[in-house]
């Protein structure tokens, strides 16, 4: 963007961005959850605003302020986000996946509270495995020209696993981070690798998560057509 703040790049375009963490319930009072706050997600919807994109923020269990401008559907488990993220990318020019979600949900939903029974041992939860929204996207734009992005959070192995996960996931760019207790979840910063599918690695080093969805946005708008 040759830092020129007020350029308007995305102006006319129409972006999708899934943020936070799904959320698949055992009971009505339990959940299997994961540790996203959706802090990436709203700083890209905030930078897409910014550079005049009419933007859909998909958020699972955020505890976030809505971004002025964007339209928000909130959702809670994957299937919930895998229905609204598909319909919003319908006539989308981009979609972005920070969301962290579930890759398996309990088989079985009881529908009143699983209470203990003294001395007994608990029933083990089996799980079963989630739709991959990501994967969906990526067949759906197919010939497309849609830019699809993915994230990665990966605690060890970073690269390596990043590039064999793009390789796997077939969308257009990946942004690699390395998490762990006191990496990226909840935090304001975050540093990356933006990996993608033409070979290219662009090495954004710790800064605001606003910094990351900027370069993001740059790697995404150069893709246009
Ligand atoms: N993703 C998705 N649907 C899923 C799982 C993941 O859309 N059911 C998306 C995430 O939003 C992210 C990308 O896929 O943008 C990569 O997620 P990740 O969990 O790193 O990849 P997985 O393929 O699930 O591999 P694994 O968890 O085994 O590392
Ligand atoms: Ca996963």
């Amino acid at each position: 963007r040759g830092g020129l703040d007020t350029a308007r790049d995305l102006a006319g375009r129409h972006v999708v961005v899934s943020a936070g963490g799904t959320r698949e319930p055992i009971d009505p009072v339990r959940f299997i959850g994961n540790r996203s706050s959706g802090m990436q997600g709203y700083a890209l919807a905030r930078t897409a605003l910014a550079r005049g994109a009419r933007v859909t923020l998909v958020a699972a269990n955020v505890a976030l302020p809505d971004p002025a401008g964007a339209e928000v559907v909130r959702t809670g488990s994957t299937r919930e986000m895998r229905d609204a993220v598909l319909k919003a990318a319908a006539d989308a020019d981009a979609v972005v996946m920070a969301a962290a979600v579930a890759d398996f949900r309990p088989a079985d939903y009881e529908d009143v509270k699983i209470k203990k029974t003294p001395g007994a041992e608990p029933a083990p939860i089996r799980l079963v495995e989630n739709p991959d929204i990501l994967a969906e996207l990526v067949r759906e734009a197919r010939d497309g020209d849609q830019v699809i992005v993915g994230f990665a959070a990966e605690t060890h192995d970073v690269l390596e696993n990043g590039r064999r996960k793009l390789a796997r996931k077939g969308c257009d760019l990946l942004v690699v981070n390395q998490v762990g207790e006191h990496l990226a979840f909840g935090r304001p910063d975050n540093a990356a690798v933006i990996l993608s599918a033409d070979g290219e690695a662009v090495d954004v080093p710790r800064g605001s998560k606003e910094t990351l969805a900027d370069v993001v946005w740059d790697l995404v708008a150069a893709r246009m057509i």
